[in-house]
């Protein structure tokens, strides 16, 4: 099938890469020339495991293109997937100005029956005003009677697995009520749906809200599991413990109940705060959902609290080695990272920064460019040199397991506030270390 994907985010250059890979002919298109000219040389902007080659394959193979060219690539996709960012607004709801943006340049070049993909996650009502923008485009072009489709697929890919989970997607939500684009989704997605039926088809508004309703549970588990946290640490408990104890039910389960120091990433803070807004507008208090937000806030200044308790509010002049700034592993996405807001505390309070992640240091100089009180280091060991402690933010499997006598040597003192639980108090106790950790005392 002929598909055109607008946005080469995590999102829609995953899409792109991952349909064509299954044999459809993609047009990638993007606003960015850089990008897209980076992209044509094979250049992939984000880090995704699996993403490069899957790219390079398909693009060599000639079933994936890249361009900034809308007349050429909304004349090719008989599908139009709109993948374009929806970052918060000012007062926290989704801003839709891409998206309609897209769906006007659709309207612009359509000249004949198309489909039209809300893959961006956006709030209940987007599909409608996506309809309502194309068909005034249509109307001003003298050409109201050309009939399109607009249809909700919610995008539920992980970013750090992004290539596995849309390959393997649990689940496929279509919202839609006409049976033809039912029929023509089903087609789409049917090289992804042959070892059991993972497609759901639904109303369109129920599509849109089982996207925010998935996002904003997943983050409930979190802070629910960091208030837990923050209670164990208090009441003499070890949160560990107790998350092997509830895990352990089939109805709780293992997953998403790590304790740390708060979601960040691009998709869950935007995701509660639009939800609580689209839930203002209409005149509902939602309260669980603004509890998990104001814990997540507090959470991500957890860490930098120990810290400033354990060198009794004297920070200046000190320095710190930190291992991860991606707001999780296996990406190196830096959007509302934790590190982030303990960085920007910790250079408030006059400390200065030793910082190294595996993907992110490209990003993390980007958002701040060079300054003094931060040294981007090339290992992890590096950025342990003469620092009077080491911080974990982020749970990088290269960080489970290092050296501890070299850590030992290289700092200053042998303390570590770990804001991921990734060690065990008491071997770290007889290993000589000072070890602070997150809802254990
Ligand atoms: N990142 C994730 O893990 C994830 C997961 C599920 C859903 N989502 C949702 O998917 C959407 C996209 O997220 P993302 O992380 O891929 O965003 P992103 O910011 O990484 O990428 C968006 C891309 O869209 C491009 N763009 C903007 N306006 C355009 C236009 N008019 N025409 C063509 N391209 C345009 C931008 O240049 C950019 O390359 C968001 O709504 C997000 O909430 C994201």
């Amino acid at each position: 099938m002929n598909v055109t994907v607008f946005g080469t985010g995590y999102v829609g250059l995953v899409q792109g890469a991952v349909l064509a890979n299954a044999g459809h002919q993609v047009v990638c298109i993007d606003v960015d020339s850089h990008k897209i000219e980076r992209l044509k040389e094979g250049h992939i902007p984000i880090y995704e495991p699996g993403l490069e080659s899957l790219v390079k394959e398909n693009y060599a193979e000639g079933r994936l293109e890249f361009t900034t060219n809308a007349v050429s690539a909304v004349a090719h996709g008989d599908i139009q997937f709109i993948a374009v960012g929806t970052p918060p607004d000012e007062d926290g709801s989704a801003d839709l100005k891409y998206v309609l943006a897209v769906a006007e340049t659709i309207a612009k070049h359509m000249d004949r029956h198309q489909i039209v993909i809300d893959k961006s996650t956006v709030p209940v009502g987007t599909a409608d005003k996506v309809k309502a923008r194309i068909a005034e485009t249509l109307a001003a072009r003298g050409i109201a009677d050309l009939t399109f489709d607009v249809v909700s697929n919610p995008e539920f890919l992980k970013e750090g697995s992004a290539v596995a989970d849309c390959q393997k997607p649990d689940r496929i939500v279509i919202g839609t009520d006409s049976e033809h684009t039912e029929e023509v989704m089903r087609e789409l997605y049917a090289p992804f749906n042959r070892n059991h039926e993972k497609i759901i088809v639904m109303d369109v508004r129920s599509a849109e809200l089982t996207k925010y309703a998935a996002n904003c549970m997943l983050a409930t588990k979190i802070s629910f599991m960091n208030e837990m946290a923050n209670l164990a640490e208090r009441l003499g408990a070890d949160i560990e413990m107790v998350r092997q104890g509830i895990g352990s039910d089939p109805r709780i389960g293992y997953h998403f109940i790590y304790p740390g120091v708060g979601y960040g990433g691009s998709c869950f803070p935007k995701d509660v705060q639009a939800l609580i807004r689209t839930a203002d507008v209409i005149g509902f208090d939602a309260k669980v959902l603004k509890a998990v937000e104001a814990r997540n806030h507090e959470q991500k200044t957890t860490l930098f609290q120990k810290i400033q308790h354990h060198y009794e509010g004297d920070l200046q002049g000190k320095t710190f080695a930190l291992w991860g700034l991606a707001f999780k592993p296996n990406t190196d996405d830096m959007r509302e990272a934790p590190s982030r807001v303990l960085m920007e505390a910790l250079w408030q309070a006059g400390a200065k920064v030793q910082a190294y992640d595996p993907e992110a240091m490209e990003e993390t100089q980007r958002i701040y460019g060079n300054r003094d009180d931060l040294s981007l280091c090339g290992t992890k060991e590096a950025a342990l040199k003469s620092a009077d402690a080491l911080i974990i933010v982020t749970e990088w499997k290269s960080f489970r397991a290092p050296d501890f006598e070299l850590i030992k040597q290289q700092l200053s003192q042998p303390i570590i506030f770990d804001g991921r639980n990734l060690y065990e108090p008491k071997r770290m106790s007889k290993k000589g270390f000072i070890y602070y950790s997150v809802g254990r005392t």
